[in-house]
Formats: C-alpha cells, structure tokens, sequence
C-alpha cells in the first residue's frame, strides 16, 4: 500500500471495520515519534487492560504510567558502562558459537543460519547472509587485521573498530528490518495541521519501515547491497527518520546498542573463523511467514560454512 500511493504523505485504510493511516512522510513520521510524541505513546496493545498473558506485559507491549516507570526503571540497565562490563559474557557466547558452527562444518552439510544466529541471539542477524557473498572477504581481511591488534582476542574494544562490519550489519538491516513496521496509537484527538485533517483517540498509525528502507526517493539504487551507503560521509546525506531499523524517539529500541554490539561481536567471531556461500537449496529472497506478526520471520537461511585457514 505505502508504494500504490507514491504522492500522499499518509494513506488511510480500514482494517476491517477500524480505520488507520501508513505515514509515509518523514517530517510526518518524525512529528509522530518524537515532537508529538504525548499524542502516540502507545502502540495499541492493552495487554494490561485485558487480562493477556503475563509474559507480554511487558515494555514493549505496555503503555502510559506503567511504561514510563518501566521504561525509567530499567533504562540505566543499558549504559555503556553497562555494555560494556558485560561485554565478557557476550565473548564467552559468541566462542560458543564458534563451537557450534565448528561441529555442523565437520559434517559438511548446510546450515540453517538463522536458527545458528537465533540461539546466539534472539535478533535476526542470520539476515546478514543477504549480499555478503562479495563483500565477505572485505568484512573478514578488516576483523583480521583488527583482532590482531588486540591479541586475538574479540573485545569490546576490537569491536567498536570493525567499521566496514557495522556498515555491512546495517545494510542487511536495511534489506530486512526485524520489525517490518512502527507501530503508535493516538491518544487523543490530534490535528494534521498541514494536511487540514483530524483523528480521533484510537486511531492506530503504521510506520513501515521496510518500505522506507526500500524506496529509490531516499536510497540511491536501493536493491542493490551496498554497505558503504552507512559510511559517515554518505549516511549524512541520507534523509533522517528513513532509516529505522531500531525505531525512534521515547519508544526508540531500548536495547539498540547492545544489540548492535552483540550482533557484531557474533558476526566478528563467525567470520573470523568460516566464511560461507549459499547452499544449492537457498533462494535470493526468502518469502517472510505471513503469521509472524512482530519480528519478520523466515523459515530457514541454508548456508554451507568453510573453516578458514
Ligand atoms: C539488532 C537487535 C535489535 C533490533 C533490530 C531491535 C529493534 C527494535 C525496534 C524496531 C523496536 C521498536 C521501536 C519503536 O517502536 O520506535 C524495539 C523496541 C524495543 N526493544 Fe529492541 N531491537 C534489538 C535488540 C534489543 C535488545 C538486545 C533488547 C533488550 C535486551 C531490546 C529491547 C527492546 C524493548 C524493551 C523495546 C520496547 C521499548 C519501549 O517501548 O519503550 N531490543 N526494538
């Protein structure tokens, strides 16, 4: 729908009998989640008004008082003092990960790189399988070099200078966001001064991220996988608020950079050991499961893995 409608700023649809509206428009988006942040607090869940199951009820689902106080309580959890002190553990699970894809390489059959990088992590950096074919030796000369300006050994430090990983993480984010849309609800009747129109409390807003990741207004060619499209100098030009892999404003990913770090500090552990091509069973484009509501979900990422030497 957000690429039927390319000349409107927003799109109204019912989804069934309730109205709601796709922002396409990042001055829009922007006013949504950040400056008009009071009006679009909520996502629209209500695990706590109805009586849902205990395990949702939790930051991402929950709203009003009760996330603020969470959102308050928990934030100092996530520093980068934080980050870093637990930095270890992270190490410690990504050898473990080396491990594990050590026992599936002696077998020389594919392996499915997101159920391997989902039990690392929850997030979906098996994504990063998409376009690394060329790029890999690039990614794997760069984590070399770095590794042994730190003793071997992978750190937060040694992490932080992989600059040509962040940008290939990030471009295979762009290709497939974990979360396809942004999702906030209107909390009361709020007024579109420059579109002359009003919605009333209820009204769900969907942000759809993959769509803005995609669109050839804001991204040079944007099917092709070009990390260096997130280097400083090019990035900076790219419009802010298309971009969105982890959200924006009071309701941004709390855990941003935490899952960037340990996503990187996977990927760095993996590639610095195997590289991998697309097992003959592998397709392009994966078909996302259509029952996946929050996280994109796709079934499986054959890759064949190859011990470095
Ligand atoms: C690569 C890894 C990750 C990605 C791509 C990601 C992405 C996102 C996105 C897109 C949102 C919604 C933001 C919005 O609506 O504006 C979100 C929210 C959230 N994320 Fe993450 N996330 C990642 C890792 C993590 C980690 C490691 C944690 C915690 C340990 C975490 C905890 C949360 C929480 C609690 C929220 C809800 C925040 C709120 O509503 O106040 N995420 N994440």
């Amino acid at each position: 729908m957000y690429f039927k409608h390319p000349d409107e700023k927003v799109v109204g649809f019912f989804r069934s009998t309730t109205p709601e509206l796709i922002i396409r428009d990042p001055e829009i988006i922007k006013k949504i989640l950040i400056s008009d942040f009071s009006y679009f607090y909520g996502r629209g869940f209500h695990p706590y008004k109805r009586n849902i199951e205990k395990l949702i009820q939790n930051l991402f689902f929950v709203e009003g008082d009760l996330w603020k106080m969470l959102r308050i309580q928990m934030t100092p959890a996530f520093t980068s003092g934080k980050l870093k002190a637990m930095f270890p553990l992270i190490v410690e699970r990504a050898e473990n990960l080396q491990q594990r894809t050590l026992l599936a390489v002696k077998k020389n059959l594919p392996i499915d790189a997101r159920e391997l990088t989902a039990r690392f992590t929850t997030d979906f950096i098996g994504a990063c399988g998409f376009g690394l074919d060329k790029i890999q030796k690039k990614v794997q000369n760069e984590i070399d070099e770095v590794l042994k300006k730190h003793d071997n050994k992978l750190s937060y430090a040694a992490v932080k200078e992989m600059t040509c990983l962040e940008w290939t993480f990030k471009e295979a984010m762009r290709i497939f966001p974990s979360l396809d849309y942004l999702i906030r609800e209107c909390t009361r009747k709020y007024i579109f001064e420059d579109l002359g129109f009003s919605i009333d409390e209820g009204v769900k807003m969907m942000i759809s991220v993959a769509a803005l990741h995609k669109d050839p207004k804001y991204w040079h060619n944007p099917e092709e996988f070009r990390p260096e499209r997130f280097s400083r100098e090019e990035f900076t030009n790219v419009k802010k608020d298309v971009y969105l892999v982890f959200g924006d404003g009071p309701r941004v990913c709390i855990g941003a950079r935490l899952g960037l770090m340990q996503s990187l500090a996977g990927l760095a552990a993996i590639l610095s050991k195997f590289s991998f091509t697309p097992a003959p069973e592998r397709v392009r484009r994966p078909p996302v499961v259509p029952t996946s509501d929050i996280v994109q979900n796709i079934n499986v990422i054959p890759l064949m893995f190859h011990e470095r030497h």
